[in-house]
């Protein structure tokens, strides 16, 4: 509403401002990474559209914000799949659904960048520019959001030409519209209808660039409960909780584990203190090889994982500023993007959104019990070898 006319102004007058994307480019970006980005569909969710309600004036670390970890994990099969498995819904859904904070991670393949988690290459066609370019027709039809895109190296080096390749997608002249160009973080009404880098990497390899996007390439501790990062030119800080190999030979002490670790970071950022800092807290995690990131989300049929602990802290602070809050599985609960927004859900109710917990999990099938064990037995070395030749971390 108080936004809207001066879109709609706007858009009368954008085509003389700035040269929209070329449509059979945007065709050819969809269709590489469909298996990721999903078919493109227009939504006229509410969730699809959250950010209207804000002010411009709003600034980011006083949001709350549904996120997904490891986002494009999400059509994963074959060995290792329990553990490289993070996400059951492509991203146009998830941003449909009122995610607003992606993680993306990324490697060198061929002189490309492609989309990866660990060393699993999660898609054979599909490059960053593609995912980006998916992201610039969603922001097309909800010019009121933004949307923060991690980005980390996962598979190989942070080399100079990995650099060079990102830096230009998000700086170049057709595209740079799309970007906010700063190394702040900006207002709402500066950001809308423009994605926010947030840099797991350093520009480092590069001369003579202006950097942008929220430099978080140093001081990420590795799988950590609680610690912070500066950034930008007057020291404003992350406050991040990315503690992911939690620990427990069992579903009910990995998740008590985690759930510490989440619940110490979301009391902080629900505190008055801090009001300038963004907080950053991931839900997701798994416990070496006997807790899967689909069990600690999803939890089985007699225990809760993750998601439903995190669904009852959020509810039990309606309308907190809980920062940005990273789910696995995003799509197996409709409640949490509304619990993290501050909207009333219902706890009693079954999670709808997937029919059941993942059955791809090893040695926990219900229905192929015996079956399963005998055959994880034989698999388990092989899956051991194969999850730390992934290297899967965060
Ligand atoms: C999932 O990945 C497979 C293999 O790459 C692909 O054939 C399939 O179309 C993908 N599924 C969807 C829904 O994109
Ligand atoms: C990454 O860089 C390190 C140190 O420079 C080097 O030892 C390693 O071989 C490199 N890895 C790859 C995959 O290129
Ligand atoms: C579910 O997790 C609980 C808690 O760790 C465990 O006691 C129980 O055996 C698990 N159930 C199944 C079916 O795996």
């Amino acid at each position: 509403m108080r936004i809207l006319p001066s879109l709609s102004f706007f858009s009368l007058a954008l085509p003389l401002l700035v040269a929209a994307l070329d449509e059979s480019q945007m065709q050819a970006h969809l269709a590489a990474a469909s298996g990721l980005l999903g078919t493109w569909e227009e939504s006229s969710d509410a969730l699809a559209g959250w950010m209207s309600n804000q002010p411009d004036s709003t600034t980011f670390p006083t949001l709350s914000i549904p996120g997904t970890h490891d986002s494009l994990a999400w059509n994963v099969t074959g060995i290792a799949a329990a553990f490289t498995k993070t996400q059951d819904l492509p991203l146009f859904k998830q941003l449909n659904g009122g995610v607003r904070f992606i993680d993306l991670r990324v490697g060198e393949n061929n002189g490309m960048i492609q989309l990866y988690h660990g060393a699993a290459l999660l898609d054979t066609t599909a490059q960053l520019a593609d995912i980006f370019w998916g992201l610039y027709r969603w922001l097309d039809a909800h010019a009121t959001e933004t949307v923060m895109v991690s980005v980390k190296v996962d598979n190989g080096n942070s080399t100079a030409s990995l650099q060079q390749t990102i830096y230009d997608l998000v700086t170049g002249q057709d595209v740079a519209q799309y970007w906010v160009q700063s190394t702040a973080l900006p207002t709402l009404g500066e950001a809308r209808h423009k994605a926010i880098l947030l840099r797991r990497f350093a520009f480092d390899q590069l001369q003579n660039i202006t950097p942008i996007g929220i430099d978080a390439s140093s001081g990420w501790a590795d799988n950590n409960a609680q610690f912070q990062i500066q950034y930008g030119a007057n020291g404003e800080t992350l406050y991040i909780e990315d503690f992911y190999n939690v620990g427990g030979n069992d579903l009910e002490s990995a998740v008590a584990s985690k759930y510490l670790a989440l619940s110490a970071n979301l009391d902080i950022a629900t505190s008055a203190q801090h009001p300038d800092g963004l907080f950053i807290s991931f839900v997701s995690g798994y416990s070496g090889i006997s807790v899967t990131p689909s069990q600690l989300a999803q939890g089985n049929n007699t225990s809760p994982g993750m998601n439903s602990r995190a669904l009852s802290y959020l509810a039990g602070k309606q309308g907190s500023r809980f920062g940005v809050v990273l789910f696995d599985f995003f799509g197996s609960d409709s409640r949490l993007a509304p619990a993290t927004l501050g909207q009333s859900v219902d706890l009693s109710a079954t999670p709808s959104g997937a029919a059941s917990p993942s059955t791809t999990s090893i040695g926990t099938s219900h229905s192929n019990g015996a079956h399963l064990t005998t055959a994880s037995s034989l698999l388990f070395p092989i899956v051991l070898l194969a999850v730390s030749s992934l290297g899967i971390s965060l």
